[in-house]
C-alpha cells in the first residue's frame, strides 16, 4: 500500500513538472513574441502579414513588382512562396537579415503529394485507406521539403468533394467526412512530425476553409450555397480533425459561402475557427483572394477588402498586396483597431519562434543535408509501396490478373506507356535540376519486372486527345503477336487540377476506340486508366478484360503498376469517391437521404426519385475495389442490442481469406439511423479496418460503437444522438454489404 501511495505521489509530481515545463516554454515563447512586437513599427507589423510569390514559378495570376529585395530589407515582407531549394531560400533569408529587426522569412510551397519523390495524387493515396502509409508519405514529403529550405506546405487539402467535374478532387480525400477526417489527421501528423522545430517537420496548412469542394456545377472558384447544418455535418469535420491534430496554419478559400467570400467570412474564421475551435495558429489567404473580394462584389476596393479580411480573421495576405497598401491607412482612419494587426502578427511570429527560425534563420538551408535527403533510396521504396496500395482493381474477368512471370509476349500499348512526367499528376513540385529524371515510366516498370523469356512489345496507338487513328494498325499488329495486351489510357496530367473543371469527364480522344480495335483481335486486354478524377468510361468498363485505376502514381509509377500486374502486390485499394455512369448523375454520393419516394432499383422508375433515362446507381460505388483473392464475412456479433447514451457496443466479425492469394481487405462499417429529427442518410461510414490475411486465414476483428458514432447536428446545430433503431452494416464496399444487424438506442 505504502509503495502504491509513493508511486501515485511520484506520478503526480512528474506530471506537474512536465505540465509546468510545457506551460513555461509556451509562456516564454509568448513573452518572446511580445518582446519583438513591442519593437516593431506599424509598417514592420504589416510587413509580417505580407506574402509574395517568388519569381521561380507561379500558381496563380502574377503581380510583378521590381523592389522585392528593397521591401524585404525594410521588413515589409513576412513570407515567400514558390521559392524552393537551399541556395535560393538562403539568399532570400540573407536579405531578410539585413532588415532592422532581422525577422526571418517563412518559405511556403504546395508540397501536396511529395517534393522530389512524388507520391500518388492525394485522391489516389486516399484509395489506399491505409492511414499509416498516408502519414508516411507526408513524412517523406516533409523530410525532403524541409531539407530544401521550406518551412511550410500548403497541405493537406481537405475539401470534401462530390462532383468529379471539379478538377481539384485530385487534391483531397474524396466524398466522405469520416474517411476524410482520418486522412486529414494522418497528413497533418506526417507533415508536422512530433513538433514544429524538428528539422524534418514543416508547418501544415489546412485548406481551403471552407466548403470549396461544393462549388456549384463543379466549376472552380464558383459559389457555394448550403445550410449551416450541411456545412457542419459534411464539410467542416476534416478541418476540425486537422486542427485537433495540431495543424499550424489554415488557408481560406476563393469561394463565397452563402454570399460571403470565405476570405472575408468572420463566421468561418472568427466564430468557428478562432472562437469555438480555439485555433492559435494563423490563416493565410488563397492567392489574391483578398483582392478578389472586389470581383465578388462584397467590397468596393482594396481598402475595403483589407478592412474586411483582417476584421474577419485572415492573418496573412498571399500575393494581393492589399494589406501592404491599405492597413496603415485603415489604422490612421480608425477603420480598424491596431489590436487586429497585433493579433495577426503575434500568430505569425509565434510560428517563426516555434520553427526555431529566430535561433537560426538558416537552419533549414543546409546544402549537405539537402543533397543527402534528396537522394535517399528509402524514399523511393516507400513511394513504390504507397503507389501500389493506391491502385484500384475495378475488374478482373477470367482472373486474367495477376499475369504469370513466365508469360511469353506482352503488348504494352497506349499514349501513356512511355510518358515520364505525366505520372506525376497535377501539383507536383518543379525541383530545379532533380525532378524529371527521377520517374519510373510504366514501360520501364514492366521492363524492370519481366524476365529474359518475356517479349515486351510496344505501340503508342494514338494520342491522348484528337481523332487520329493512324496508329491503330500498328497497335493491332503488335497485339496479335501477344498473349496479353496492356493498354494504358486516360487524361493528360494537367486535365485535372486547379482551374481544370470539365463538363465532359469521358476518356478523351479515340482511346476507347483503340480499346475496341484491340479487343477485336480476341486477345485479353488489361486497361490501366490514368486520371486525377473519376472518369466516365462505360465502354471500357463493360468490355475490357481487366481494369486497374492507376490515378497518377508519381515517381515510382512504373514499378508499382508492375508489382500489381504480376501479383507481387495484391491490389487492396477502395474508391474514395463514387464513379458516375454519366455526368448527368452528378452530384452522386453514397450517403444520400432516402427521400419520400426512394428509388431502390432501376426496374421501377414510376413515382420515385429515379431518372427515366439513366440508372440511379454509380458505375462504381464509394468503397469499391477488388482483390486477386476473395473474402468471406461471418459471425457478426453485437455485445448489446439495446443501449443507453453512455454505453458502447462491442462489435465483432470474422473475415476469411477464401481465395488463393494473400491479401488486404478494407472492412467497412456503416450505420443507418432509421428515424431522426433531421432525416439521416441511408448509410454512413463510421469505421473501417484494413486487415491482412494469408490465403485461407481467418481473423475476428472488433469495432466499438459509442454515442459519438450515433450523433449528428440537429436543427439547432447541437451534436446529438437521438433514441431509436439503428442498422449496422459491414461490408467490402458501400453497396457490397456482407453482414448486418440492428440495435436500439434508448434515451
Ligand atoms: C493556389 C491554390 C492553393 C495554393 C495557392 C499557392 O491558387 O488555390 O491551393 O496553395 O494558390 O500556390
Amino acid at each position: 500500500m505504502y509503495r502504491k501511495v509513493l508511486l501515485i505521489i511520484g506520478a503526480c509530481l512528474l506530471f506537474s513538472f512536465i505540465h509546468n515545463t510545457i506551460s513555461a516554454q509556451k509562456k516564454s515563447l509568448a513573452q518572446k513574441v511580445d518582446s519583438v512586437l513591442r519593437l516593431m513599427t506599424l509598417e514592420e507589423k504589416i510587413g509580417q502579414l505580407n506574402q509574395y510569390n517568388d519569381d521561380q514559378s507561379a500558381t496563380g495570376p502574377v503581380t510583378l513588382d521590381n523592389d522585392k529585395i528593397g521591401q524585404i530589407k525594410r521588413g515589409q515582407v513576412g513570407s515567400l512562396l514558390n521559392c524552393v531549394g537551399v541556395a535560393r531560400t538562403r539568399n532570400w533569408q540573407k536579405v531578410a537579415m539585413q532588415s532592422r529587426l532581422k525577422i526571418p522569412l517563412l518559405f511556403g510551397q504546395d508540397v501536396i503529394h511529395g517534393y522530389k519523390t512524388t507520391f500518388p495524387i492525394p485522391l489516389g493515396e486516399a484509395a489506399s485507406w491505409d492511414l499509416e502509409a498516408i502519414q508516411q508519405s507526408a513524412r517523406v514529403a516533409a523530410t525532403e521539403a524541409s531539407a530544401s529550405g521550406l518551412h511550410w506546405t500548403f497541405a493537406p487539402m481537405v475539401d470534401i468533394a462530390r462532383d468529379p467535374r471539379w478538377g481539384r478532387v485530385m487534391e483531397g480525400a474524396g466524398e466522405d467526412p469520416y474517411l476524410g477526417s482520418l486522412i486529414a489527421t494522418a497528413r497533418v501528423k506526417g507533415f508536422q512530425g512530433n513538433h514544429l522545430g524538428d528539422l524534418n517537420s514543416v508547418m501544415a496548412c489546412v485548406k481551403h476553409f471552407a466548403a470549396y469542394g461544393a462549388a456549384i456545377g463543379g466549376r472552380d472558384y464558383n459559389s457555394v450555397d448550403m445550410s449551416d447544418r450541411l456545412l457542419w455535418e459534411v464539410y467542416l469535420p476534416p478541418f476540425k480533425a486537422a486542427l485537433d491534430a495540431g495543424a499550424a496554419t489554415f488557408m481560406n478559400s476563393f469561394n463565397d459561402l452563402n454570399g460571403v467570400p470565405a476570405t472575408g467570412n468572420s463566421y468561418l474564421q472568427r466564430t468557428i475557427l478562432k472562437g469555438k475551435w480555439g485555433f492559435k495558429g494563423f490563416v493565410v489567404s488563397d492567392w489574391g483572394s483578398i483582392g478578389e473580394m472586389i470581383n465578388h462584389g462584397n467590397v468596393k476596393d482594396g481598402y475595403e477588402a483589407a478592412q474586411s479580411a483582417i476584421t474577419a480573421g485572415c492573418d496573412m495576405d498571399m500575393e494581393s498586396r492589399n494589406y501592404k497598401n491599405n492597413l496603415a491607412k485603415l489604422v490612421v482612419d480608425k477603420k480598424i483597431n491596431i489590436a487586429l494587426i497585433n493579433d495577426a502578427v503575434k500568430r505569425i511570429l509565434l510560428k517563426k519562434f516555434e520553427l526555431g527560425l529566430f535561433d537560426d534563420p538558416f537552419s533549414y538551408s543546409n546544402e549537405a543535408r539537402e543533397k543527402a535527403v534528396l537522394n535517399n533510396p528509402e524514399h523511393a521504396k516507400i513511394a513504390r509501396s504507397v503507389a501500389a496500395k493506391s491502385i484500384v482493381l475495378l475488374k478482373n474477368d477470367n482472373n486474367v490478373l495477376p499475369l504469370s512471370k513466365n508469360i511469353n509476349t506482352i503488348a504494352f500499348i497506349g499514349p501513356l506507356v512511355k510518358s515520364l512526367k505525366q505520372n506525376k499528376g497535377f501539383w507536383d513540385v518543379e525541383v530545379p535540376g532533380v525532378d524529371s529524371d527521377y520517374i519510373v515510366s510504366q514501360w520501364q516498370g514492366l521492363k524492370n519486372k519481366v524476365g529474359a523469356n518475356t517479349n515486351l512489345l510496344y505501340a503508342k496507338g494514338c494520342e491522348i486527345e484528337g481523332t487520329n487513328k493512324s496508329g491503330f494498325a500498328e497497335a493491332i499488329a503488335v497485339a496479335k503477336q501477344a498473349d496479353v495486351v496492356i493498354l494504358s489510357i486516360g487524361e493528360r496530367r494537367d486535365m485535372t487540377g486547379e482551374a481544370k473543371s470539365r463538363s465532359n469527364i469521358s476518356i478523351p480522344g479515340v482511346q476507347e476506340d483503340l480499346l475496341k480495335a484491340l479487343l477485336a483481335t480476341g486477345k485479353p486486354v488489361v486497361v490501366l486508366i490514368n486520371s486525377g478524377r473519376p472518369l466516365v468510361f462505360n465502354y471500357t468498363a463493360d468490355h475490357a478484360t481487366a481494369i486497374l485505376y492507376t490515378w497518377w502514381l508519381g515517381s515510382e509509377a512504373g514499378n508499382a503498376i508492375a508489382d500489381v500486374l504480376f501479383g507481387d502486390v495484391n491490389p487492396s485499394a477502395k474508391l474514395p469517391m463514387s464513379f458516375p455512369v454519366s455526368v448527368g448523375q452528378i452530384p452522386i454520393y453514397y450517403s444520400h437521404f432516402n427521400t419520400g419516394r426512394p428509388a431502390l432499383n432501376d426496374a421501377n422508375r414510376i413515382y420515385n426519385s429515379s431518372y427515366n433515362d439513366l440508372s440511379i446507381f454509380p458505375k462504381y460505388e464509394f468503397g469499391y475495389g477488388k482483390s486477386y483473392t476473395s473474402f468471406e464475412y461471418s459471425k457478426l456479433q453485437l455485445s448489446m442490442k439495446k443501449i443507453k447514451q453512455t454505453d458502447t457496443i462491442e462489435v465483432s466479425v470474422t473475415i476469411t481469406n477464401s481465395g488463393k492469394y494473400d491479401g488486404d481487405e478494407v472492412v467497412q462499417l456503416y450505420l443507418r439511423d432509421r428515424v431522426g429529427s433531421i432525416v439521416r442518410p441511408i448509410k454512413e461510414l463510421k469505421d473501417f479496418k484494413k486487415i491482412f490475411l494469408k490465403a485461407g486465414e481467418s481473423k475476428t476483428i472488433q469495432f466499438r460503437i459509442d454515442k459519438q458514432k450515433l450523433s449528428f447536428y440537429n436543427q439547432q446545430l447541437k451534436w446529438v444522438a437521438e433514441p431509436g433503431d439503428f442498422d449496422l452494416m459491414i461490408g467490402s464496399s458501400s453497396r457490397d454489404i456482407r453482414v448486418k444487424d440492428s440495435f436500439e438506442l434508448v434515451n
